[in-house]
């Protein structure tokens, strides 16, 4: 008889600009490697040929033509949808772990929260790419906007559609990220992202830990 696998566990790691997510998925995937965990990690938009392509279209607005905001959550929902069906859901199944450098949270931030579309809409249209497929974790990289502002400019690198939006954009993402962790208690876990980057990484494996009742 096969012995049957035990599905991975899906992190998903959000926050606004500059918040340090990018460098803590990486830590957190080697960590998890060095426990002999199998590891997947990716990233949103993008994570599929086609989500690249989608990737570039939002983001640096490749076709010239402005995107409206509704077409804006429907491009990255398909987006989601190809990544969740083609990657995500194949490699939990195998029992690796999926690292996700944003995911839904993302959209309920950015378009509902920055775009101010209902935020009811952009889950509806979410629950339908997601088909159930929601993260076991969240860690939601919380960094004040004063501070965020400031670790952009010192990156210095070219904006972004979402970089260059106005400052308010920026704080309405992250008022929602707040009332995302109010409404998903037990999914999203909130790390203060002012800390070092080694007290953030200790911070990461602590939430992981209480995850898997201390099984890594
Ligand atoms: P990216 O270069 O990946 O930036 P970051 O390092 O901040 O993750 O850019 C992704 C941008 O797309 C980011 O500004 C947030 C935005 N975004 C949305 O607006 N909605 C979404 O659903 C996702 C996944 C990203």
């Amino acid at each position: 008889m096969s012995e049957k696998i035990e599905p991975g566990k899906f992190i998903s790691l959000e926050g606004g600009e500059g918040c340090g997510k990018s460098t803590q998925a990486s830590l957190l995937k080697s960590e998890l490697e060095r426990k002999g965990i199998s590891v997947v990690m990716t990233r949103e938009p993008g994570g599929t040929p086609t989500g690249e392509m989608i990737r570039d279209m939002l983001q640096h607005h490749a076709s010239g033509e402005d995107i409206t905001p509704i077409a804006e959550v429907m491009l990255f929902a398909a987006s989601r949808a190809q990544h969740v069906s083609n990657v995500i859901r194949p490699a939990l199944a195998q029992g690796q772990w999926v690292i996700c450098d944003r995911f839904v949270d993302s959209s309920l931030a950015y378009q509902s929260g920055g775009r101010e579309i209902h935020l009811e809409q952009v889950l509806r249209v979410n629950e339908i790419a997601l088909d159930g497929c929601w993260p076991d974790c969240t860690l939601w990289f919380d960094l004040p906007l004063e501070q965020s502002r400031s670790r952009m400019t010192e990156r210095g690198a070219a904006p972004d559609r979402f970089e260059s939006e106005a400052r308010i954009f920026h704080q309405r993402v992250g008022e929602m990220y707040v009332q995302l962790h109010q409404r998903f208690p037990e999914r999203i876990q909130r790390i203060d992202a002012r800390h070092a980057v080694e007290e953030v990484a200790a911070e990461v494996m602590g939430c992981l830990e209480k995850l898997t009742g201390g099984r890594i």
